[in-house]
């Protein structure tokens, strides 16, 4: 696979074209930030009534109604909630310009069905592979945060060069952009979420802080173990892979990964983790999103509030003294 970078990016897709950046979120500040930066005309659209109006002010970035920025653009890039993008696109596709280019960071609306956009537009994603303040922060830093790009509608025959000019503007060019389809980086990403990073490893984390507490272990050494030594494993394996990783450790540590790690990682848990795939990939996720934003988000608001309650949490405070 072919990764893309600035010497291989022709800005002129982007040359004297406006982007309208509809929210002003994670992803909406930090992108409209360093497109600014990179020298794009930006508009930032908002909702009636915004609280994010004054910071995007504040910033010196020109904001607009939902509408107005739409009508004003070239390209119009969707940067709020998934969950909400449909109402969001059903207020903006009247006003967008014949021809003009719809942007997402997240193949999930195209990927199942929440917008079909307009035959005349073209669509393409670039996604960023991290949060918004990172992509910010490596901009500064005169580095940039690795992305994924993809095309679903093609009607300029321009729409992978504005991706990856865009990718480019927001400093993802100076790290890399790979190309992907919607439905790809839409499910890997959904999967990891569920499964791996986002929704396995703090399970794993608190079952070891419970197991150990359990056996009488004191919370706050429990939390050490089990918790405390998470950056620095991420950061051995980011700085070294997990071979690296694997090698920068004792042998007691070694060796203890080597036997305990496959005792809980075993073929239960790999066809636990194809479930799951199965359930992103046949909808079941998406519609659970969905539901939940029509119902004012019951799941996530009972999960966060047992999270804030687990003992876990108060060892880590008392912890922070
Ligand atoms: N967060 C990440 O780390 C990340 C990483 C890569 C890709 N992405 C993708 O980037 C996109 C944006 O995600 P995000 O995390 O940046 O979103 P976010 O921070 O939750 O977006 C917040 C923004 O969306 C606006 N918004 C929310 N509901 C709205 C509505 N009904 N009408 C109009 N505006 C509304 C908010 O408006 P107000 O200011 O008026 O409240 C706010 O400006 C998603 O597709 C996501 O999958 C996110």
């Amino acid at each position: 696979m072919e990764t893309i970078r600035d010497e291989g990016i022709d800005r002129a897709p982007l040359e004297g074209k406006r982007v309208a950046i509809i929210g002003y979120g994670n992803q909406g500040r930090a992108q409209a930030l360093n497109l600014n930066d990179s020298g794009i005309d930006v508009v930032v659209g908002l909702r009636d009534g915004s609280p994010s109006l004054h910071g995007a002010q504040a910033d010196g970035i020109a904001t607009a109604s939902l509408a107005e920025a739409a009508a004003s653009a070239d390209i119009v890039m969707l940067l709020a909630p998934d969950e909400v993008l449909a109402a969001i696109y059903r207020v903006v596709e009247p006003h967008c310009r014949e021809g003009a280019a719809l942007g997402f960071s997240h193949g999930l609306a195209i990927r199942f069905g929440f917008i079909a956009p307009r035959p005349d537009l073209d669509v393409f994603m670039l996604a960023p592979k991290g949060p918004g303040t990172a992509l910010r922060s490596l901009y500064l830093e005169g580095k940039g945060m690795v992305a994924l790009y993809a095309v679903a509608q093609d009607k300029s025959g321009q729409a992978e060069a504005i991706a990856l000019a865009y990718g480019q503007a927001l400093g993802c060019g100076r790290a890399g952009i790979l190309p992907s389809t919607f439905a790809e980086e839409c499910e890997a990403d959904l999967f990891n979420e569920n499964a791996v990073v986002w929704g396995a490893v703090p399970e794993i984390l608190i079952a070891g802080f419970d197991t150990l507490v359990a056996a009488g272990v004191s919370d706050e050494v429990a939390y050490m173990e089990c918790i405390g030594e998470l950056k620095l494993i991420a950061e051995l394996i980011e700085a070294r892979g997990i071979a690296g990783m694997r090698e920068a450790i004792s042998n007691t540590a070694e060796l203890g990964a080597v036997l305990g790690g496959p005792r809980i990682v075993d073929d239960g848990v790999r066809a636990r983790m194809k479930a799951v795939l199965e359930d992103i990939r046949d909808g079941r996720f998406s519609e659970l999103l969905s539901d939940e934003e029509a119902s004012a988000y019951p799941r996530l608001r009972a999960a966060r509030e047992k999270a804030r309650s687990l003992r876990v949490e108060r060892a880590r405070k008392k912890l922070e003294g």
